[in-house]
């Protein structure tokens, strides 16, 4: 597949998707997000694709959602066609997990478009924000919740009511960001990272990516429930008996996905 804002790229069991509008610092326009979720539903059916890796440039992972693209628009345009909603939430429905890999600019939509993601590790050049009330509006892909939750009140509150631009440092001190690298390992450090969940059991992966995300989503009683449901599932795999199988015999596992 040809794309006109991304690249994409399958290195053995892990889907790469580089943001690529190099001219806008990969502004999120329509045609790209449209492009994003081609590549993502494609990942999504390819068995061979364990894990999937979002990156951008070196000075920008997305500085946000397209302002010119969106400038004009009425609310009964966004209302309509309902604007930033109807197709951005598909990496979060995702069933193999997906790292982002930030450099440069992580702004407005590019943050929230990370936070969607599972994980994100950063270069220490990347800049996180919620700018978009310095330009008359406010969060609309998840960026009061999203951040919220990673962050909590308080610094979330403060980031989307200032703008405030943080580093690489500050966004892991927070909890936005899980890991930070020198901007040139940022890659292959990624794929490392990748490449290690990619040796797992696909399956299980998807559990735990599962399980996780329901702690978002519901009490701690009923995330316990879920996660007890899962793990118990987690027995009638073949890859369960492999891995404890392995320890036993002292041997590394080989995981068949099934
Ligand atoms: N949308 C459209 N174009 C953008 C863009 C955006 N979000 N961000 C940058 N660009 C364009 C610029 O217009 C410029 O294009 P031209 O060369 O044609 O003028 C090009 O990318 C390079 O940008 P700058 O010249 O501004 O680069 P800089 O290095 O001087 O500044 C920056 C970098 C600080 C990131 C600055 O570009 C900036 O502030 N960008 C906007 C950030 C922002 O407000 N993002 C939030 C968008 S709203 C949103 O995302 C809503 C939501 O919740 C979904």
């Amino acid at each position: 597949m040809a794309f006109e804002n991304l690249l994409v790229e399958k290195r053995g069991a892990i889907g790469i998707v580089t943001l690529n509008r190099p001219n806008a610092l990969n502004a999120l326009c329509q045609a790209l997000m449209d492009e994003l979720v081609a590549v993502i539903d494609d990942f999504e059916n390819d068995a061979a694709i364990k894990v999937v890796v979002l990156t951008g440039s070196e000075k920008a992972f997305a500085a946000g959602a397209d302002i010119k693209e969106m400038a004009a628009k009425s609310f009964i345009d966004a209302y309509k066609e309902d604007f930033i909603t109807r197709n951005w939430e598909r990496v979060t429905k995702c069933r193999k997990p997906v790292i982002a890999a930030v450099a440069g600019y992580c702004l407005g939509g590019g943050c929230e478009l990370a936070m969607m993601c599972d994980f994100i590790v950063a270069a220490d050049t990347a800049k996180f924000s919620q700018p978009e009330i310095t330009i008359g509006t406010m969060p609309g892909a998840g960026g009061t919740q999203r951040l919220t939750r990673l962050v909590g009140k308080s610094k979330a509150m403060e980031l989307c009511l200032t703008g405030r631009m943080i580093d690489a440092a500050e966004a892991e001190k927070a909890g936005l960001v899980a890991r930070v690298f020198p901007a040139a390992e940022l890659m292959v450090e990624a794929l490392k990272i990748a490449q290690k969940i990619a040796e797992f059991s696909g399956p299980i992966a998807m559990m735990v990516k599962e399980s996780v995300n329901r702690a978002y989503e519901t009490t701690l009683a009923e995330g316990l429930r879920f996660e007890r449901r899962l793990f118990h599932a987690s027995f009638a795999t073949e890859d369960q008996k492999e891995g404890m199988n392995a320890f036993t015999d002292k041997r590394k596992a080989g995981f068949k996905d099934r």
